[in-house]
Parts: C-alpha cells; sequence; structure tokens
C-alpha cells in the first residue's frame, strides 16, 4: 500500500485521516469542492481551513472536484491503492428540505468512486464512512429505561446495537437512505467485482479540527456555542444518547482495516458502550470546565433517536483494535482547542 485517496479530504474526518496516513508514510490524495457550508445552508467562514491546513503537507495532493462528476472521479481513483470515501452531504436536516442533492452527493457520489475502482481492475481497496442512520427507526424500538441524566439501552443491547440489526420496514430519513444506498453498493461491489471493501457505520464522531454546527457535529456545536456565547437549543429532553469515538481513534480503525482486516467487512463504529455521553452530561462536563451555560429548548426533531450505541465488539475482535480517548479527556481537548483558535469562531455571538 502506498497510496491513498481520500474523498472529502477537507471536511473533519477526511482531513484527519490524512494528516494520519500522510504521517505514517503514505502518499494522499484529496478531493472535496469545498461545499460543506452550502450543503448544510449557513455560513461558514472555515469552509476551506483543513484544506488550507493540508496544503503545507508535502505528501498530500490537493484536488478541487465534485464527487458527481464521474470523469473528476476516475482521475482521481487512478494509481491509487486504497479510497477512503468521506465526501457526503452529511446532515439529516438538509436531507428532508433538498433530497435530491442529498441523493445526488451521497448515492450518486459513492457509486462513482466504487465504479472508478472497478473499471481500473478493482485494485484500490474501499473504506465506507457509512452511519448508524441506517437503522433507522429501528433503533427507536429498543427497550430503553430512563435515568436521571440520559436513557439507557436495556434487555439484550446493552453491548450496543450489532451489524445485524435491521435495516427494514421503518422511516430512515432521506440522508438514511442515500448513505445505506452507499453502504450496499459497497458491500455488492465486494461481491460482484471482488472490491476489498470496509464498511464502518459510525456513531457520533468528535475532535478538533470539526465546524460543528446546529444540524451536525453536535459535541464541537456545544462547546464552540458555550465558549462563544452563542444560542444553543437543546431539542428535545436532552437525555439523548450517543456513543462518541475520537476521530484520531477512527482512523486507526481503517489503519487496522488495511493493515490486518479481512477481504470485506461491515463494521459498527463509535465509542462503543464505555464511551457514551448524553446532551445533559455534555454541558454538565462543560459546566465543570468552567463553560456552563443554559441552552434554550426546542422539539424533538424528526429521526432523532434516544439511545445509540454501537456494538464495536466485531471490531475489536477483527481489527484488533479498541478506542482511546475517553469523552470527557475528548471534551477536554476540543474545548482547549476552540480556545486556543477563537478567532475561527468570531462570527458566532
Ligand atoms: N461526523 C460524524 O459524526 C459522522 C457520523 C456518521 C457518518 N459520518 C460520515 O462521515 C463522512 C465525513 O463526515 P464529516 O463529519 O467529516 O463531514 P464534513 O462535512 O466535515 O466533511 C465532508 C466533506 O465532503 C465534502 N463534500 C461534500 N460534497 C461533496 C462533493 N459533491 N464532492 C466532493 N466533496 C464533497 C465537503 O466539502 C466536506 O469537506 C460523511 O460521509 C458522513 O456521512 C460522519
Amino acid at each position: 500500500m502506498s497510496k491513498i485517496l481520500i474523498t472529502g479530504g477537507a471536511g473533519f474526518i477526511g482531513s484527519h485521516a490524512a494528516l494520519h496516513f500522510a504521517s505514517k508514510g503514505w502518499d494522499v490524495r484529496i478531493l472535496d469542492n469545498l461545499s460543506r457550508g452550502q450543503l448544510l445552508k449557513k455560513e461558514d467562514p472555515n469552509f476551506d481551513y483543513n484544506w488550507n491546513r493540508l496544503g503545507d503537507e508535502s505528501r498530500i495532493e490537493r484536488i478541487r472536484g465534485d464527487v458527481r462528476e464521474s470523469s473528476i472521479v476516475d482521475d482521481a481513483v487512478d494509481g491509487c491503492d486504497a479510497v477512503l470515501h468521506a465526501a457526503a452531504q452529511t446532515a439529516v436536516t438538509t436531507s428532508t428540505v433538498d433530497p435530491a442533492t442529498d441523493f445526488s452527493v451521497n448515492a450518486l457520489g459513492t457509486f462513482n468512486v466504487l465504479d472508478a475502482i472497478r473499471k481500473t481492475g478493482g485494485k484500490a481497496a474501499f473504506l465506507y464512512c457509512s452511519t448508524n442512520k441506517v437503522y433507522g427507526e429501528n433503533v427507536n424500538q429498543v427497550p430503553i429505561e430512563e435515568l436521571e441524566s440520559r436513557y439507557q439501552f436495556t434487555g439484550d443491547f446493552t453491548h450496543g446495537i450489532p451489524e445485524t440489526f435491521g435495516v427494514d420496514l421503518c422511516e430512515h430519513t432521506p440522508y438514511g437512505c442515500s448513505k445505506l444506498t452507499g453502504d450496499l453498493y459497497a458491500q455488492d461491489f465486494a461481491h460482484l467485482y471482488g472490491i476489498r471493501s470496509g464498511v464502518f457505520r459510525m456513531s457520533c464522531i468528535f475532535g478538533t479540527h470539526q465546524f460543528g454546527m446546529e444540524d451536525q457535529g453536535w459535541v464541537a456545536w456545544f462547546i464552540i456555542a458555550a465558549l462563544r456565547g452563542a444560542p444553543l437549543t437543546v431539542f428535545g429532553d436532552g437525555k439523548q444518547v450517543r456513543d462518541v469515538l475520537w476521530a484520531g481513534d477512527l482512523v486507526r480503525a481503517y489503519e487496522a482495516f488495511l493493515e490486518r482486516g479481512p477481504k470485506h467487512g461491515v463494521y459498527n463504529m463509535g465509542g462503543g458502550s464505555e464511551f457514551t455521553l448524553s446532551l445533559r452530561e455534555l454541558l454538565g462536563a462543560l459546566d465543570e470546565l468552567g463553560h456552563g451555560v443554559e441552552p434554550a429548548t426546542g422539539p424533538w426533531r424528526p429521526s432523532d433517536q434516544k439511545v445509540y450505541i454501537s456494538d464495536i465488539r466485531k471490531a475489536q475482535k477483527e481489527l484488533g483494535w479498541s478506542p482511546e480517548v475517553t469523552p470527557k479527556e475528548g471534551v477536554r481537548r476540543i474545548t482547549a482547542w476552540v480556545k486556543e483558535n477563537a478567532s475561527l469562531f468570531s462570527h458566532l455571538r
């Protein structure tokens, strides 16, 4: 292995992956059209921050282009040994108001990347940034109990949701559907054309260099809003729980798959049952760090899962991998990063 293409390489996860693989001696090519702010329909003066940051790295080549254009994707895939496909329309909310764009970026974009690999003889391994949203509303059928600061799964799911969990017979949101489309194509192209593929159904990824917004990237958004004194709204009762995975731990899982994973695998990927956080607990952690905030409240958002925790035991066993950064430590690190880079957030208030 020596060259990796990272689509969405100017984004949060893609830029972490690009720097990680470059530090391990890979030649890295990123393909990104810098459309995050546009897709989220929000002012984002930092839309090219990670793009510029990667520009200083000699091992990283940057291509500005759209994954919906197959000729651009074909050229970008050419000569690569692996592709991490992170480019996407990432917000559930945007997908419900503009499902056509969501479909074209997520479904067609993913198809183009896989088809480019197929056309070059299936040489490159494919890593797909899938999502827990592929399980849709089925997750809300899992029995839960309500505790003081959080909900939690009970019964058979105390380790979290496994990869065998049902995806059928429920609502998903357009985002869930378009990402599931890519997920299924990745699996199908593995079987049909022998493309090595790792599908990572990710829960909540958190880390530095994430420009969280109300619609996407909630941990970063809460921290940024609290530190800037920007208006913050908790939708629902704030007891929603997610397992949270540090971005640096995630990219180690990608690397582990390439190094020692099977030919093909689907993995639920998050902090697992040990590394979880509710909205209320995040507010509590911020309070402990001296950044207490009184958020407004709003109604539940469509398809918001009360609890989502990934069962990561398959990834741990097959990849010899485990998350390391705890939610508390991660929150501390992001808080420090936002403080050190206050000028990036001066437009918020
Ligand atoms: N962050 C999470 O917690 C999380 C959870 C589950 C799944 N995911 C998935 O992980 C991937 C990366 O997410 P992220 O948080 O880094 O998002 P991000 O928005 O920070 O990065 C996505 C990048 O894709 C680029 N992009 C969008 N449309 C494009 C197009 N048509 N052509 C080329 N580039 C395009 C954007 O400009 C952006 O830089 C996405 O596929 C997302 O669905 C993320």
